[in-house]
């Protein structure tokens, strides 16, 4: 049986970050353009962390770094997580990403304490948009220029998934 689990994020991961980000198939998220990108963005991430900006995870399959998950919190409704996910592109459609943010989701719940986790996916991302699904997550529309990937906006579907167990 498959093993996925989360851990924060290293600055180790930059390489292998770097090499699954360069796969030419990720054409619906905006990848680093190059390693010392991927280093950069990993340096900011326990500032984000401490500001409660966002909080990164790497998931590994049995050990090894196989992806990324997060969740990026409204800063002015910080009641609100949008949640980002990657997966190397050998590894797609085993059910690792669905996995990664079953791991991550109670983290947003309990630990921040998050009302509402949203994730945003280009209307043609359709792996994404089962994942959400799969996760629990209801389309709540279309919201027109939403995400930009590589300096052009797209139209995106908005996903999003309430807390149940508080008032
Ligand atoms: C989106 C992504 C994270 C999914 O990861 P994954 O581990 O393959 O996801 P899962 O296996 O949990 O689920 C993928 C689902 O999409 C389905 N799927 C994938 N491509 C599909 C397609 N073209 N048409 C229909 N279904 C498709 C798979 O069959 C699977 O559904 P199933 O379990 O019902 O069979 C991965 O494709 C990825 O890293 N893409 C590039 C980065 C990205 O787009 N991130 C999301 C930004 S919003």
């Amino acid at each position: 049986m498959q093993k996925v689990t989360l851990r924060r994020q290293r600055m180790s991961d930059a390489k292998r970050f770097y090499e699954i980000l360069s796969s030419p198939r990720f054409i619906y998220f905006n990848r680093p353009t190059s390693l010392q990108d991927e280093i950069t963005f990993l340096s900011l991430n326990k500032e984000k962390q401490r500001q409660n900006f966002e909080h990164s995870f790497t998931i590994l399959l049995q050990g090894a770094i196989v992806g990324g998950c997060g969740v990026k919190i409204d800063q002015h409704r910080p009641f609100i997580g949008e949640l980002g996910y990657f997966i190397d592109e050998q590894h797609w459609g085993r059910g690792i990403a669905s996995e990664a943010i079953a791991l991550l989701e109670p983290f947003t719940f309990e630990r921040l304490e998050l009302e509402r986790l949203t994730i945003m996916t280009h209307t043609k991302n359709i792996a994404s948009q089962r994942v959400a699904v799969k996760s629990g997550f209801s389309r709540e529309g279309m919201l027109k220029k939403a995400i930009a990937i590589e300096n052009k906006l797209h139209d995106a579907y908005l996903y999003a998934k309430i807390q149940q167990q508080r008032p």
